[in-house]
């Protein structure tokens, strides 16, 4: 079966890699609007709402559907990273970093859903974190929401793999955007980009884009028999 509408939502799309999936799917033909904290002003398929906010995430999608039609295809995006000492880490801390990146998940996965059965096909791509394969110092939280998001990937890949729907996730390493240089600039790296540049096998710091191509195969008619992978984008970094 082919997909009924092309129309997605990617959340996270008023930055980084959000941005630049959000622009490749316009470029392969597909009604895109995004879904993030910060309302991107040029757009008008931008909508403003936190993804931990069950209604502000449903109120969006219904703006969006009545906009653009049924969502058949949706791109999980939104993150929040965190660098902090286990020791030193709230709960309130912890829990905004897994509501951000494993429940945000949740509450757009369920916004779209009824939209994707009603078609019988859909898209679901979560981007997860290479940090999920090799743990993190010092983000416990972070590394922790991206393992559930992973696992969540797995499971519902199975559950609507009958449906004509596909999940599968993008583990992200090390890409440039504002999140990494937010942190390289708090020296929470580890070193400049350009040190781990060195450690990097293909030597390069990775492009949003390079994340936006591997989800825009995922989104395809000819990956319709990939589900329940996790498709890491890294450099090499994590094999
Ligand atoms: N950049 C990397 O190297 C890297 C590595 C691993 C994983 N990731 C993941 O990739 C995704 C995109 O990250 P990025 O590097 O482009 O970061 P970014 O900070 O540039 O973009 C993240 C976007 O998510 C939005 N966002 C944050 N909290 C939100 C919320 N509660 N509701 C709605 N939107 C919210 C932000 O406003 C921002 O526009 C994130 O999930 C991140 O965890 C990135």
């Amino acid at each position: 079966m082919t997909a009924p509408t092309k129309t997605a939502i990617v959340t996270g799309g008023g930055s980084g890699i959000g941005q630049a999936i959000a622009k490749r799917l316009r470029a392969d033909g597909y009604s895109v609007a995004t879904l993030d904290l910060r309302p991107v002003h040029d757009d008008d398929l931008a909508f403003t709402a936190d993804v931990t906010d069950a209604t502000a995430v449903l109120a969006a999608h219904a703006a969006v559907r009545e906009k653009l039609g049924p969502v058949t295809v949706l791109v999980n995006a939104a993150g929040l990273d965190g660098f902090k000492r286990f020791a030193d880490l709230s709960f309130q801390e912890w829990q905004r970093v897994i509501d951000v990146n494993l429940h945000g998940v949740f509450h757009c996965v369920q916004s779209v859903l009824p939209d994707m059965l009603d078609a019988g096909w859909g898209r679901i791509v979560n981007i997860s974190s290479s940090s999920a394969h090799s743990g993190q110092p010092f983000m416990a939280h972070y590394v922790s929401a991206k393992s559930a998001v992973n696992g969540l990937t797995k499971a519902l890949a199975l559950e609507l793999g009958p449906a004509g729907i596909t999940v599968n996730a993008v583990p992200p390493g090390f890409i440039d955007t504002p999140m990494l240089r937010g942190a390289e600039q708090k020296r929470l790296l580890g070193g400049s980009v350009e040190d781990h540049i060195k450690r990097t096998p293909v030597r390069r710091v990775g492009q949003p884009e390079d994340i936006a191509a591997a989800c825009a195969f995922l989104i395809s008619e000819e990956a319709g028999y990939i589900t329940g992978q996790i498709l890491g984008v890294n450099g090499g970094r994590n094999t």
